[in-house]
């Protein structure tokens, strides 16, 4: 056995020598958060597979955002504002929170850190709220990785303030017309392809053969990805984020991106927890919570049988 200590949390340098901190559980899953964007950008299960893509064109340059992993889209979705796209939370540098609120968690591991965003002066200046963003990204004994925001408003002159949200999770799979999604059929969707016209999916698990980028509106809290090649299955829960963002560039738009190389849409898949159709509103003093977890679990699972504890135990 290894003499070396070992830690759920350690603090060390990642690319261009920003801030990284990685998590480990002691069954061999970890994680990895850069402080620059609040950004997780590996999730490893405990045979070491890594279950998140980036792309081997990712910069690690501020003030570019770094493209695969988990960018924070905060304080705007996408285009939907005047800000630039996505927000501004996924470039700037968050700090170590140093005194968390009581998160409440049934789960006894110390993979966790806990990380904030306030807003500076020039921030203030493109976005005139003020408001306190905690973010506390954990892995649990089984692995699963579990991502909780909090939203505070801070103002004191009285005003509410409204955002829209998203993490923009990019799943790794093995071949992008290998995978289907399943939780999102029958469901309303804005086309961001087509002017974000309002559709309705028909009744089958979601398969890709071209460029896709919907918004899913009122989705359920679980939404499963499966990957046949590599007998996996993603399931993704969420809370207080309504919305389920589908987003592949395919070939062309993967070709039009300096950060992407131009075959790695094959091998991605983006399913966001959102909430973008009805922004939030909070008014001073109030918090808003979304909570998301992740879990990757053999194929052995059923189709509409949405537990992975279950599929689990039942091996
Ligand atoms: C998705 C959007 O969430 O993010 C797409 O729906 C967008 O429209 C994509 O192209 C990537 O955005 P960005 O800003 O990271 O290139």
């Amino acid at each position: 056995m290894s003499t070396e200590k070992f830690l759920p949390v350690e603090f060390c340098k990642g690319n261009n020598g920003l801030d990284k901190v990685v998590l480990r559980e002691s069954r061999g899953s970890s994680a990895e958060v850069y402080l620059y964007g609040g950004h997780v950008t590996s999730w490893k299960n405990d045979h070491g597979e890594e279950l998140l893509f980036v792309s081997s064109k990712a910069t690690f340059k501020p003030p570019k955002a770094i493209r695969g992993g988990i960018p924070i889209c905060f304080p705007q979705f996408a285009s939907l504002g005047s800000l630039e796209s996505h927000g501004f939370a996924r470039n700037r540098f968050w700090s170590i929170d140093t005194d968390p609120p009581a998160f409440p968690t049934n789960s006894s591991s110390k993979a966790y850190i806990d990380l904030i965003l306030r807003p500076s002066e020039e921030d203030l200046k493109i976005w005139p709220h003020s408001f306190e963003f905690r973010l506390r990204v954990a892995l649990t004994p089984g692995g699963d990785l579990m991502l909780i925001s909090r939203v505070r408003n801070t103002s004191t002159d009285g005003k509410p303030f409204s955002f829209t949200f998203a993490y923009h999770t990019y799943f790794s799979v093995s071949d992008i017309s290998e995978v289907r999604v399943e939780g999102l059929e029958t469901l309303d969707y804005l086309d961001n392809l087509q002017n974000k016209e309002r559709f309705t999916e028909q009744g089958d698990a979601i398969t890709f053969e071209s460029e896709v980028d919907k918004i899913y509106l009122s989705t359920p809290t679980k939404i499963a990805i499966l990957d046949h090649e590599k007998k996996r299955t993603f399931v993704i829960r969420k809370d207080g984020l309504p919305d389920a963002v589908v987003w592949n560039p395919w070939d062309k738009k993967a070709k039009a991106m300096a950060d992407f190389g131009d075959d790695e849409y094959k091998h991605m898949l983006c399913v966001e927890a959102a909430a973008v159709e009805k922004p939030i509103t909070l008014k001073p003093g109030e918090e808003w919570k979304g909570r998301l977890e992740l879990s990757g679990v053999p194929s052995s699972y059923c189709s509409g049988q949405l537990d992975p504890q279950k599929v689990l135990s039942s091996s």
